[in-house]
C-alpha cells in the first residue's frame, strides 16, 4: 500500500517505520527540512529503541522516504495518517490547528479516492471537522473526489512503541458508516495485528476518538489515585508500595499504574486530561473527577520538591544530585516531565543541581542551559559529587542497581530521596543512607 504520514514525530516516525517494515511504501512527510535531511542520513530525532536500525533498513531498501515536498505526498499515496502535534491551549483546550491546516492541504492537493487517518489524539468530533474542511477545500477547486476520513487513535508508549506497534493490547477504526470502501482497506493495513491474534475494533469515529481520551484519562487517573493516597502514608508511617501491592492482587483492580510517584507527565497524559476535562465542561456534563486528577498531579511535584525541602532544612545552597529527567524511562521525551517543574522549584529556591540522564539532557539542556548553578553529568556518579542528597525522578534500570559506595564516597551526605520508589529502604539504609521515598521510608 502507499502510504504517507504526515507529521514525523514519536508517533508519525514510529508507525511510518512499522508499516514500511511491512512491505508499505510509506512517505514521512514534514515541515521540518532540518529534522528530514537528518533522518535521510539515519540520524533519529528521537530516542527510541530499535527505532534507528529498522528506519535505516526501511530507507535502504526504499520502502521509506522523507519529503516536505506537501502536494507529492498527498497525491501519491492512498491512505494519509495526520501525526501531527495536538498542543494544550493556555485554557486547557486542545491546539488543532496543525491537524486543520493538514486537512486544507489534503483537500488542496487530493488527485483521487484517499483514505485520511486521524492518528493525533483529537477530541470527539474531530473527524467530522476535518472532513468538512477537506470537502470545502474540493469545493474551492470545483472537485468531487471521493475520500473516507477515518479515526484510528494511537495507543504506543514511548519507550516500547515498536513493541506496541507491533502486538497493541487493540486497534480502534472509527468509520463514518458501516459498510464504507475504508473498512476493508484499515483490515488489510492492520493484518498483521489481527495475524498476532489482536483484536481490531471497528466503532463510529466519535466513540473511537473519546476511547483514547478516556484511556489515557484512566491511566492518569489510577496515578493520582496512588499518589494522593501516598501522602496519608507519608503522614501515619504506612507503605504505599505495601498498599498498592496489596491492592493489585485483587484481579478487579490489577496491579499497573498504581505506583506512587513524582507524578505523571509526557506529552499525552496531562494535555488529554485537560483535552477531557475542555470537552465535558463544553458539553455540560460533569467533571469532577477529571479536574482532580489533574489538581493532584500539580500537587504531587510540589509535595517531592517540599519533601526534598524539609530533608535538607531549606534548599538555600544545597546541592541537590537529580537522577532521571526524562518523564518516564526509556525515551528522551521530556515534555510536562515532573522534572521540569521540581528542577526550576529547587532553582528559585536557591539550590545547585547536578543533573544526569542517559537519553534526555540534550533536551533538558534547551530548558536549563548549564550554568554555574546547573552542572550536567557525563555519568550518574559524576552528578553525585559533593551533592546533600540524591533524588531520584525518573526510574531508568541502570539506576536500580547502582554502586552505593561510590555513591556514597562522592556525596557530601549520604542522603537519598527515592521519588520513584525503586529501592528497597531497609538496604539502603544498611549502606548508610537516610532514606526517604513517596509514602515509605
Ligand atoms: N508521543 C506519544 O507517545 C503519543 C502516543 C499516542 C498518541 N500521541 C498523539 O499523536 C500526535 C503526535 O504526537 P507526537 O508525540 O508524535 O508529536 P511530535 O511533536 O513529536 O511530532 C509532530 C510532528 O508533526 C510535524 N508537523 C506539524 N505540522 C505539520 C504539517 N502541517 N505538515 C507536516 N508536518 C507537520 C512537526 O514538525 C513534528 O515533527 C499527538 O496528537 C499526540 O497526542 C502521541
Amino acid at each position: 500500500m502507499k502510504i504517507t504520514m504526515v507529521g514525523t514525530g514519536y508517533v508519525g516516525l514510529v508507525t511510518g517505520t512499522c508499516l514500511a517494515d511491512m512491505g508499505n511504501d510509506v512517505i514521512c512527510l514534514d515541515k521540518d527540512e532540518e529534522k528530514l535531511k537528518n533522518l535521510e542520513k539515519g540520524i533519529m530525532p528521537i530516542y527510541e529503541r530499535g527505532l534507528r536500525d529498522l528506519a535505516e533498513r526501511n530507507i535502504r531498501e526504499k520502502r521509506l522516504m522523507f519529503t516536505t515536498d506537501t502536494k507529492k505526498a498527498i497525491q501519491s499515496s492512498d491512505v494519509i495518517f495526520i501525526c501531527v502535534g495536538t498542543p494544550p491551549k493556555k485554557d486547557g483546550s486542545v491546539d488543532l490547528n496543525y491537524v486543520f491546516s493538514v486537512a486544507k492541504s489534503i483537500g488542496k492537493y487530493m488527485n483521487n479516492y484517499k483514505i485520511v487517518v486521524d492518528k493525533s489524539t483529537v477530541p470527539v468530533g474531530t473527524a467530522e471537522k476535518v472532513e468538512k474542511i477537506i470537502k470545502e477545500e474540493l469545493k474551492k477547486r470545483n472537485k468531487e473526489t471521493e475520500f473516507d476520513v477515518v479515526s484510528n487513535p494511537e495507543f504506543l508508549r514511548e519507550g516500547a512503541a515498536i513493541k506496541d506497534f507491533q502486538n497493541p493490547d487493540r486497534v480502534v477504526v472509527g468509520t463514518k458508516t458501516k459498510d464504507e470502501k475504508s473498512i476493508k482497506i484499515m483490515e488489510r493495513l492492520y493484518r498483521s495485528t489481527t495475524r498476532v491474534g489482536r483484536p481490531i475494533i471497528f466503532t463510529d469515529r466519535k466513540s473511537a476518538e473519546l476511547i483514547k481520551y478516556a484511556s489515557n484519562a484512566m491511566l492518569a487517573a489510577r496515578i493520582s489515585f496512588i499518589n494522593q493516597l501516598s501522602h496519608l502514608c507519608d503522614k501515619i508511617g504506612a507503605d504505599i508500595k505495601e498498599v498498592s501491592k496489596g491492592m493489585g492482587l485483587d484481579s478487579r483492580i490489577g496491579s499497573r499504574f498504581l505506583q506512587a510517584g513524582a507524578g505523571f507527565g509526557g506529552s499525552c497524559f496531562p494535555k488529554d486530561v485537560s483535552g477531557l476535562l475542555m470537552t465535558l465542561k463544553n458539553n455540560k456534563c460533569p467533571s469532577s473527577i477529571f479536574s482532580a486528577i489533574i489538581n493532584a498531579n500539580e500537587e504531587q511535584k510540589l509535595f517531592v520538591a517540599e519533601k526534598v525541602e524539609s530533608l535538607l532544612h531549606g534548599l538555600n545552597g544545597k546541592t541537590i544530585a537529580v537522577w532521571g529527567l526524562s518523564f518516564k524511562p526509556r525515551t528522551d521525551d521530556i515534555r510536562e516531565s515532573p522534572s521540569l517543574t521540581i528542577v526550576k522549584m529547587f532553582l528559585e529556591k536557591g539550590a545547585k543541581l547536578r543533573l544526569f540522564d542517559p537519553e534526555a539532557m540534550d533536551n533538558f539542556k534547551k530548558v536549563f542551559p548549564e550554568s554555574d548553578n546547573i552542572y550536567y553529568g557525563k555519568k550518574p556518579y559524576d552528578a553525585v559529587e559533593n551533592a546533600d542528597i540524591l533524588i531520584i525522578l525518573t526510574e531508568w534500570d541502570e539506576f536500580r542497581e547502582p554502586d552505593f559506595g561510590l555513591i556514597k564516597k562522592k556525596m557530601k551526605s549520604p542522603r537519598i530521596f527515592d521519588g520513584r520508589n525503586i529501592y528497597n529502604p531497609e538496604e539502603i539504609k544498611e549502606e548508610g543512607f537516610e532514606y526517604e521515598g513517596v509514602g515509605r521510608r
